[in-house]
C-alpha cells in the first residue's frame, strides 16, 4: 500500500483550523489518499518547520497568520497573485527541491463573492477596512473586476497609503484613515480585512459607511457564531452580511488544484457555513481555522 501524500497548514495559532476537514472532504470526493496536518510554528521557527516538512516528504503547505509574508520571502518561485500580493498562502515542494509560493486568497474571495453570492463589483464603490496581509491579497483581484473605486481605510492611515503605493497608486484606488471615512456616503461593498475580530473587536470605522444597500463581507470566519463585524453589520440592516467561510473553502479548493491538478467541487462544503444547518453543527464540532 502506498503512503498517503502529506499536506498541512502552518500558522500561529492553528489549533482551531477547519482546513484539515476541508481537505479531507475534497480528497474523499476525488477518491485520493492524503493527510493534512496542523503545524503550530512561532515566527522564529517558521522556516525550520517548512523546510523540515518538505525534507520529510511533505508535498505542500497552506500558510496562515502570521507567516504569509515570510512564506513569500522563502519561496524560490512565485505565482502571479503571490508576487502581486507579496504574500503566500500555498507552498508547493517541487520535485527539484525548490519551493513554489502561490496566493489563492484573492481568487477564493472573488469566487465566493461573485459566483457563490452573486455580488457585482463592476462600477461599484468598494470599501476595504484594514491594510495588512489579508487586504493586500484581495486588492489585485478586486481591481481587475473594474469597480468604480476602492477605498482602503486603516486604523493607521499611512499603512493604507503605503499599500496603495505598492500597487502603483491606480486612480481607482484610494487610501485614508478610518476617521476620514465619515465624509463618504455608504459604500456598495464593505469588506472587513482587519484582524480586529480575532480579538473579539470591531474596527473603529464610522457607521455611516454602511447603509441599507451595502453588502458586508468579513474575511474572517468564526466558529459557531458571527464575527463582531457581521454581528454589527446585521443590525442596521444592510443588504447582507456574511463571514468568510466561502472564501476559506474556495481558497482551499484552488490550493488543492495547484497541488494535485484536480479541482474539487465546493458545493458540499459551502453548505456547512450556513448558520443553523445540520451540516454546520457537524463542522462546528470538528474544529477549524
Ligand atoms: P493580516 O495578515 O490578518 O491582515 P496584519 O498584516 O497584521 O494581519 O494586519 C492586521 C490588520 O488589522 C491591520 O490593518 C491592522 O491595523 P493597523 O495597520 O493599524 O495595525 C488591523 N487591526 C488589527 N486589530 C485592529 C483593531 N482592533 N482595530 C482596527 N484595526 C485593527
Amino acid at each position: 500500500m502506498t503512503h498517503p501524500d502529506r499536506y498541512g497548514l502552518v500558522g500561529h495559532p492553528v489549533q482551531h483550523s477547519r482546513s484539515p476537514l476541508i481537505h479531507q472532504i475534497f480528497a474523499r470526493q476525488l477518491g485520493e489518499n492524503l493527510t493534512y496536518e496542523l503545524i503550530d510554528a512561532s515566527p522564529e521557527h517558521f522556516e525550520t518547520a517548512v523546510r523540515g516538512f518538505g525534507a520529510a516528504g511533505g508535498r505542500g503547505l497552506n500558510v496562515t497568520v502570521p507567516h504569509k509574508e515570510a512564506a513569500c520571502a522563502l519561496a524560490d518561485e512565485l505565482g502571479e497573485e503571490a508576487a502581486a500580493a507579496r504574500a503566500v498562502n500555498t507552498i508547493s515542494f517541487l520535485p527539484d527541491g525548490r519551493l513554489r509560493g502561490d496566493n489563492t486568497d484573492g481568487l477564493g474571495f472573488m469566487r465566493d463573492l461573485t459566483r457563490n453570492l452573486g455580488q457585482l463589483v463592476q462600477q461599484r464603490r468598494v470599501l476595504i477596512l484594514g491594510a495588512g496581509g489579508a487586504a493586500r491579497g484581495i486588492v489585485g483581484p478586486l481591481l481587475r473586476a473594474a469597480p468604480m473605486e476602492i477605498m482602503l481605510a486603516n486604523r493607521t492611515g499611512d499603512r493604507a497609503r503605503a499599500l496603495v503605493d505598492s500597487f502603483g497608486a491606480p486612480s481607482a484606488l484610494g487610501a485614508c484613515a478610518f476617521e476620514a471615512l465619515a465624509v463618504y456616503k455608504p459604500f456598495d461593498l464593505v469588506v472587513n480585512a482587519t484582524s480586529a475580530g480575532l480579538h473579539g473587536e470591531l474596527p473603529p470605522f464610522p457607521p455611516s459607511c454602511v447603509g441599507p444597500d451595502s453588502f458586508c463581507y468579513d474575511l474572517s470566519y468564526r466558529l459557531k457564531q458571527d464575527t463582531p463585524f457581521v454581528t454589527w453589520a446585521r443590525r442596521p440592516g444592510p443588504r447582507g452580511a456574511l463571514q468568510g467561510w466561502g472564501m476559506l473553502v474556495e481558497q482551499a479548493a484552488e490550493a488543492y488544484f495547484i497541488w494535485r491538478g484536480r479541482r474539487p467541487d465546493t458545493a458540499e462544503l459551502l453548505k456547512y457555513g450556513r448558520p443553523g444547518s445540520a451540516a454546520a453543527e457537524t463542522a462546528h464540532s470538528s474544529g477549524g481555522r
